[in-house]
């Protein structure tokens, strides 16, 4: 797949469209719904083809409860995908406090990201029947509007650099790679998108970076270069293109 170097790039979300997601219903979660949670949790990462790709949490029960709507929203919501009384996918707004020593805007410049105006676009599961409907893409669209709603404007996804779906997913909504690393031991992407934001990156200092390569991708992000796109080769290796921001 070829790539066209474009003068700006700006994170736009586009609408998705699927007529087989209308058989099935959404709603918040509450802690209720914490065991159908948990339990969709153990059957898809019982099955993972990847180790990687999702790590358990330490505490699990801690994890998914910090997600369930409370009164006050503190921790985070979580929306959840119905058919008929069966949940069969998941996904999680994280709503950290500007203190909180997870809140993932500290891995990016301050004047890039307030923590304060950050949310994480935390865990997203979709049982293996329903996949292929682009369901994690209209969770994803889903969760930056109810984000936005708590007044939080730069969202952020961690993400295993073997889940090449989830990268595919977000990279196709406007979200951008601008932090690599390792986070507890793992090496991870941070993707972020700011819906209102104005992004620009410069077309001429374009970078080609295989999409295993942590360090040269942690090195391109610690100057100021962004991934914005990535071009499938064979299977499931792939290449990603990197460009500076500028504004
Ligand atoms: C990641 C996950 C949520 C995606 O589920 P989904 O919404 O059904 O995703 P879809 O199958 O509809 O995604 C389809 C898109 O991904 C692409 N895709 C699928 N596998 C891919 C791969 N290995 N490499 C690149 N793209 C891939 C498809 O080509 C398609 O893109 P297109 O619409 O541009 O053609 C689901 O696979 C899952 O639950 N995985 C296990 C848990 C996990 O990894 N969660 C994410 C981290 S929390």
């Amino acid at each position: 797949m070829g790539f066209a170097p474009q003068p700006a790039i700006p994170p736009r979300l586009w609408p998705v469209r699927e007529e087989r997601l209308q058989q099935l219903r959404s709603r918040l979660l509450a802690p209720a719904d914490a065991d159908a949670v948990m339990g969709l949790r153990e059957q898809v990462l019982s099955d993972l083809p990847h180790p990687d790709l999702y790590v358990r949490e330490d505490d699990e029960p801690g994890f998914v409860h910090l997600h369930l709507a409370r009164k006050d929203a503190r921790g985070g919501e979580t929306i959840g995908v119905f058919d008929a009384d069966r949940l069969v996918a998941y996904a999680m707004l994280g709503l950290p406090a500007a203190g909180d020593a997870d809140n993932l805007a500290r891995y990016f410049p301050a004047h890039v990201a307030s923590p304060a105006r950050t949310a994480h676009l935390a865990s997203c599961m979709v049982l293996k029947p329903y996949r292929g409907h682009h369901l994690q893409r209209m969770l994803l669209v889903a969760r930056i509007a109810l984000g936005q709603a708590h007044g939080r404007s730069f969202f952020v996804a961690m993400v295993s650099l073997h889940n090449h779906a989830s990268r595919h997913n977000m990279m196709r909504e406007g979200m951008r790679i601008g932090w690599v690393g390792q986070i507890d031991g793992l090496k991870r992407q941070l993707l972020a998108i700011e819906p209102d934001g104005d992004w620009r990156f410069d077309a001429v200092e374009r970078h080609l970076v295989d999409g295993q390569d942590w360090q040269g991708q942690s090195e391109l992000t610690r100057r100021g270069c962004w991934g914005v796109a990535h071009q499938d080769l064979r299977g499931d290796a792939d290449r990603l293109v990197f460009l500076r921001r500028t504004a």
